[in-house]
C-alpha cells in the first residue's frame, strides 16, 4: 500500500472525510502540525510517498508543503503553486499571462495611487487584501474618500496589506460559481447564492445549490489550475453580464463541505484517489 501523509492543523469535516477516504486506499499518517516539529529531509514513520496539505493558514500550508517536498514525497499541492494560489495578485498575474479572463485590476503602493487606480476603475470599486479568505477585510468602496481611508488603514496593518489591490466591481447576478478541480478535471460545481450583500462566501451565509457545469466554465477552471500549478483546487468564477465568466481566485486548500452536501458528489473520494495515484507514479 502506498504511504500517504495528511498535513493539517484543524480537523474540520473536510479533513475527517479525507482521512476516511485515504484510509481505505493507503497507509495513512496523520500529521497534526501544531503538535510536533517537522524534520526537513526526515519523513515521519520512515517514509512517505505522497502528502496532502490541508493546513488552513497559508503560511502553515506553504511551509509544511515545502518540508514534505524535502521528504521526496509527491506533494498535493506543492509549495510554490500553493503560494501563488494563496496570493490573489500572484494568481491574477498568472491568469492574465495565460489569457484567462479576470476582472480588471490595478495595484498601487500609496493611498494617493490607490485613489487614482479606483478613479480609473470606476465606483463602486472592490478593494480586497491580496492574502485572505472568507471575504475577510474585503471592501466595496463607494468613493475616493473611502478608498483613501481603507488604504491608510491597510498601511497601518503593514505587511502584505500595504499592497493595494483594486478590482472593478463585477455586476454578477447575486451568486458566483465554485468549481472543484482535481487532477486536471472539474469534478463538481455549485452556485453560491448570497443572502444579500455582495459577498458570496459560504462563511458569509451564502447557500450552495448544484450547478450543471458547462464546457466554458470547466475549461476556465481547469486552465486556471494549470496556470497556477495546483492539482486540487476550488476555483471561484463570477458571471459578468457582458464578458461572461471571469476567474476570481483559486483556492489551493479548498473547503468542500457545503458543496458536497448540495451536489452529492464525493469530493473527498476524488481528492483521495488523486493523491494515491500521485503516490504510485
Ligand atoms: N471584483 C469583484 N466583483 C464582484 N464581486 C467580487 C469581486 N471580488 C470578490 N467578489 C465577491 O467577494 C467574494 C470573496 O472574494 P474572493 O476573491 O473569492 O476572496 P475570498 O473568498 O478569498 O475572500 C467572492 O466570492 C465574490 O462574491
Ligand atoms: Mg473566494
Amino acid at each position: 500500500m502506498p504511504r500517504v501523509a495528511m498535513l493539517y492543523d484543524v480537523a474540520r469535516l473536510e479533513e475527517k472525510m479525507l482521512a476516511a477516504e485515504l484510509r481505505g486506499r493507503a497507509e495513512l499518517e496523520l500529521v497534526h502540525l501544531p503538535s510536533q516539529p517537522l524534520r526537513l529531509g526526515e519523513p515521519p514513520g520512515g517514509g512517505v510517498d505522497a502528502a496532502l496539505v490541508r493546513a488552513i493558514s497559508l503560511y502553515r500550508a506553504v511551509s509544511s508543503a515545502a518540508v514534505a517536498e524535502s521528504w521526496g514525497a509527491a506533494v498535493v499541492n506543492p509549495p510554490v503553486p500553493l503560494m501563488a494560489a494563496g496570493d490573489k495578485l500572484l494568481t491574477q498575474a498568472l491568469l492574465e499571462r495565460r489569457g484567462i479572463p479576470t476582472p480588471r485590476a490595478l495595484v498601487a503602493y500609496t493611498p494617493e495611487a490607490a485613489v487614482e487606480a479606483a478613479g480609473e476603475l470606476g465606483y463602486p470599486v472592490v478593494f480586497k487584501p491580496t492574502v485572505g479568505s472568507w471575504g475577510r477585510l474585503a471592501a466595496l468602496a463607494g468613493d475616493g474618500e473611502a478608498v483613501r481611508s481603507i488604504a491608510e488603514h491597510r498601511e497601518a496593518l503593514g505587511g502584505p496589506y500595504k499592497v493595494h489591490y483594486l478590482q472593478e466591481y463585477v455586476r454578477k447576478p447575486g451568486r458566483d460559481l465554485r468549481v472543484i478541480c482535481v487532477g486536471g478535471r472539474a469534478v463538481a460545481a455549485a452556485y453560491r447564492v448570497s443572502p444579500g450583500g455582495w459577498l458570496t462566501n459560504a462563511a458569509r451565509g451564502a447557500r450552495s445549490i448544484p450547478a450543471r457545469l458547462d464546457g466554458e466554465a470547466e475549461e476556465l477552471a481547469v486552465g486556471a489550475c494549470e496556470a497556477v500549478g495546483v492539482e486540487v483546487a476550488g476555483v471561484d468564477l463570477v458571471e459578468d453580464p457582458e464578458r461572461g465568466y471571469l476567474v476570481l481566485e483559486v483556492n489551493g486548500v479548498p473547503e468542500f463541505k457545503s458543496l458536497t452536501s448540495a451536489t452529492g458528489v464525493n469530493v473527498a473520494a476524488s481528492i483521495a484517489e488523486h493523491v494515491v495515484w500521485r503516490a504510485r507514479v
